[in-house]
């Protein structure tokens, strides 16, 4: 990695202010190639003590954001920095912006871990990021999926407007946090960009439906956002339907809203980028073969403060260990940590004690959400084994029950 200081060859990094994002965002656009003037609420979004901004002279030829959120991790929602808008104007490329914003933030975050979505997965891991969990995604074809018949009770799906859906999704976007880990919490101003539908994002297709499923009793407990876009081929309708978010606290709910949109008439092809591996809904049709998945990186996840980190989330099983960690990029995450903890509890702190591990701040941050184990790593010497049996044991207590799933791209 290149030297990491606030000024590489005449650059200089600061902290933005709120003046500086409309050219920040500019430079994104023209980073990232997308053609798109930024709104009002764009602007309330900005938080420009959490923005870094490279100039040269008087120009900015670089930045890198952080959002203030909080995201599901297995048994617990924790406070992350959420990274985005990364760029680097492209007659500044290769000069080591990139990786002097990068330092400067992951020292300066006040959360215990970073996260982004990376466009380039080559880019991060130098800095100790790791892809944390795997993001399917779905391209199906209706006529043959076959799904299985859907619940018969006295609950239904039925449509919301925007406005309602403000209200009434929130609630279940946090519940879904304490069941799955990978989850990014929304704040009031991040739902309103969300349930935003503005005509020249639509590439073409419908406005956005919102259903959501109603039990017995009118409950909301689970949405689905979904728009159409109509085509035709030699044999007749073959719509397409790309279904943006889908979110259940209850398996009937889930079910129902999975066959309302694999049902729907004249729709040749249903389009989901945001499954987990382990997605139910491949329990919910005869043929999941016909659920053609991609498979990519989605979370990347960055420990800023391996003993706070570790503290923070929950174990599945019982563990007791003492990791030696190496970190070439934030100083105190050096050293070795003892690490307790269970499903109800955990402590990590520093430690002169003998490691039963070695490992890298990057194979914890990989294994962080539950969704990778260490046993991958230990297959290709990036995790060493001191203590017999230590290997098995931690790898089991880092793991979870379901597996992270990031249901946006930010
Ligand atoms: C990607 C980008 C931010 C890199 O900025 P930069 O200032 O040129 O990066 P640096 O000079 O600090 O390079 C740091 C390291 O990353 C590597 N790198 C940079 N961009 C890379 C890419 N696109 N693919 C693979 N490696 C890359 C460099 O080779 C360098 O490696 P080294 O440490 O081994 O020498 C910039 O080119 C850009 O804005 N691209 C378009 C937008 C984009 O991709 N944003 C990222 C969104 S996730």
């Amino acid at each position: 990695m290149r030297a990491c200081d606030d000024a590489v060859m005449g650059i200089v990094l600061r902290v933005a202010t709120s003046d500086d994002h409309d050219q920040l965002w500019t430079l994104f656009a023209t980073a990232m190639m997308f053609d798109s003037t930024s709104s009002d609420l764009d602007r309330e979004l900005f938080e420009p003590e959490r923005a870094l901004v490279a100039t040269d002279g008087d120009l900015v030829v670089g930045t890198a954001k952080a959002l203030s959120r909080d995201l599901s991790v297995p048994g617990a929602v924790v406070p992350a920095a959420h990274v985005t808008a990364v760029g680097v104007q492209a007659t500044h490329r290769r000069r080591g912006i990139l990786s002097s914003l990068m330092s400067r933030q992951l020292r300066e975050a006040p959360e215990a871990l970073a996260v982004l979505w990376a466009s380039e997965a080559a880019i991060y891991g130098r800095f100790g990021y790791a892809a944390a969990a795997w993001n399917v995604s779905y391209e199906v074809n209706p006529h043959r999926v076959l799904p299985t018949p859907g619940p018969r009770g006295a609950d239904r799906v039925e449509e919301l407007t925007a406005e309602d859906a403000a209200v009434q999704l929130p609630a279940l976007l946090r519940a879904l946090q304490e069941s799955r880990p990978g989850v990014s919490g929304r704040s009031e101003l991040l739902w309103r960009k969300r349930l935003q539908d503005k005509p020249e994002d639509r590439g073409g297709a419908t406005p956005r439906k919102i259903l959501v499923h109603r039990d017995a009793t009118g409950a909301v407990d689970g949405y689905a956002l979904w728009r159409g876009k109509m085509s035709w081929v030699a044999e007749g309708p073959a719509n397409e339907v790309v279904l943006e978010e889908l979110v259940a606290v209850d398996p009937i709910a889930y079910h129902a809203l999975w066959h309302h949109v694999l049902t729907l008439d004249l729709v040749g092809k249903i389009q989901y980028n945001h499954a987990a591996p382990d997605e139910p809904v491949q329990q919910l049709v005869a043929n999941p073969s016909a659920l053609v998945r991609r498979v990519g990186e989605s979370l990347w996840v960055r420990l800023t403060d391996v003993s706070r980190a570790l503290a923070q989330r929950r174990y599945a099983t019982a563990v007791d260990v003492v990791l030696e960690v190496t970190d070439d990029l934030i100083e105190h995450n050096n050293g070795r940590f003892h690490l307790t903890g269970d499903l109800q509890n955990a402590t990590c702190g520093r430690t002169e004690a003998a490691a039963d591990l070695s490992l890298s701040v990057r194979e914890l941050s990989a294994t962080y959400l539950g969704g990778r184990s260490l046993g991958e790593y230990a297959a290709t010497g990036k995790v060493t084994e001191h203590t017999p049996g230590a290997l098995a044991a931690t790898a089991a207590a880092l793991g979870w029950p379901t597996a992270p799933k990031s249901i946006e791209i930010f």
